[in-house]
């Protein structure tokens, strides 16, 4: 983008591909006083006015403290941030805006909104700080309202509200003052599943009408994927990938990512026909007729021979009763060795011949009895391929 501009300084035109992101960080750290390992290291992103980014990652992985150098409640130690072009933390240059001047909204892991408040006096809060016209805050406070959907709740006090109630004025509060970008950290992890569905997709929906960048923080992968334009996947401070939410889940860039973005079955197999521009053929041990592609992001390649783990997904493995013999081209074979009635599943646990143990989950409509002989049809394509020179202990692991 950037050479078009060089190439041709006089056309505006190409100016907007190239607009600075909303938010930049580039290079930044955070050690807390007292901790030997740095809780943020050495971070760089980008993020697009009008697109959902999601910080995900385990417990302590600096997904907060990511959030919170970027709203000026901590300091880096090092490194820069810029808003549409604009530096607001520098260390270099001893540079750092106060919260107040960054122009954002936050709503935090543990909701505040302030209880001896009204909705009204809660959401008109952050105008009233800035000295906003008093005649203005009301039009204002009530158009945000009707927004998140509170519309006419203004003057109830914030204890008789719903948890759901209490995360929307929260978010109202965040957005009443117009910010061009939001900060989100696990808004919904005090609702319950059903609450948080319907949150999650009321936030996606308000987010696409007022088009502005919002940084997200969750450590539940089902909401970053169905929320993000794209994903940063953090651990001990560091991000491991970072793309779009099919990128993750079916070019996961190393294990941690592959195991922590949905669930994954381990097939040992063997590269029939390496690759290393594409997928590569893999012969599944224990089933001479069962070839299935996938591809290694090993950027070595995989040689020819070579014993791999073949990562499937379990939506890519169907169960089909065996008719006796040996599997069928495509298939390989195994015994339920416990069935578990989960609701709108069986969850199996299966022996797979000359393989590890898995769990696999089945339709409720056609149960399989515990002992049940069944053949298992692996997706012919579409899979990745791991290094299989572990630990007997990592192999039988259950994943
Ligand atoms: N105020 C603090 N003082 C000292 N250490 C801190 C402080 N806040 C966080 N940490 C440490 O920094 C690391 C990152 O913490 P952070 O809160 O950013 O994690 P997180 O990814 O948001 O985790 P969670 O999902 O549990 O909210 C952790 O090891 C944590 O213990
Ligand atoms: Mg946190």
């Amino acid at each position: 983008m950037q050479s078009v501009v060089e190439q041709e300084p006089a056309q505006a035109v190409a100016k907007a591909p190239s607009d600075p992101p909303a938010i930049r960080l580039e290079n930044l750290s955070k050690t807390y006083p007292g901790n030997s390992q740095p809780a943020v290291d050495g971070l760089s992103l980008d993020i697009a006015d009008g697109e959902v980014f999601t910080l995900l990652g385990p417990s302590g992985c600096g997904k907060s403290t990511t959030l919170r150098l970027v709203a000026g409640l901590e300091e880096p130690d090092q490194g820069t941030i810029t808003f549409a072009g604009k530096t607001i933390v520098s260390v270099a240059d001893g540079i750092s805006l106060p919260p107040d001047k960054r122009n954002l909204g936050m709503v935090f892991q543990s909701y505040a909104i302030w209880p001896h408040m009204t909705v009204e006096e809660n959401v008109g809060f952050p105008l009233r700080a800035r000295k906003f016209p008093s005649h203005g805050i009301k039009d204002r406070v009530a158009e945000v309202l009707d927004l998140v959907g509170m519309a006419g709740m203004e003057k109830r006090p914030g204890p008789l509200l719903s948890g759901g109630q209490q995360q929307r004025v929260a978010l109202a509060r965040a957005l009443v003052t117009e910010p061009g970008i939001l900060l989100l950290d696990e808004p919904f992890s005090n609702l319950d599943a059903k609450l948080r569905e319907q949150m999650r997709l009321e936030v996606k929906l308000l987010q696409k009408r007022l088009n502005i960048a919002v940084l997200f923080v969750t450590h539940d992968q089902v909401e970053a994927l169905s929320l993000s334009d794209r994903i940063a996947l953090m651990s001990a401070g560091v991000v491991q990938q970072q793309g779009n939410p099919h990128m993750l889940y079916e070019e996961p860039a190393n294990e941690f990512v592959r195991d922590f973005v949905g669930k994954t079955l381990l097939f040992r197999g063997r590269v029939e026909t390496a690759n290393p521009a594409g997928p590569m053929a893999i012969r599944v041990d224990g089933a001479p007729d069962c070839v299935v592609f996938g591809r290694s992001y090993d950027p070595d390649g995989v040689a020819a021979g070579t014993g791999v783990f073949i990562a499937v997904r379990p939506e890519d493995v169907e169960i089909v009763p065996a008719a006796g013999g040996a599997a069928p081209a495509g298939m390989i074979g195994g015994t339920v060795s416990a069935a578990l009635f989960i609701g709108e599943r069986i969850e199996y646990q299966v022996e797979v011949d000359e393989q590890r143990v898995i769990i696999i989950y089945g339709d409720r409509h056609d149960p399989l009895a515990e002992g049940a002989r069944i053949w298992l049809r692996l997706r012919p394509d579409g899979h990745t391929a791991w290094p299989s020179d572990r630990s007997a202990a990592e192999e039988t692991k259950d994943r």
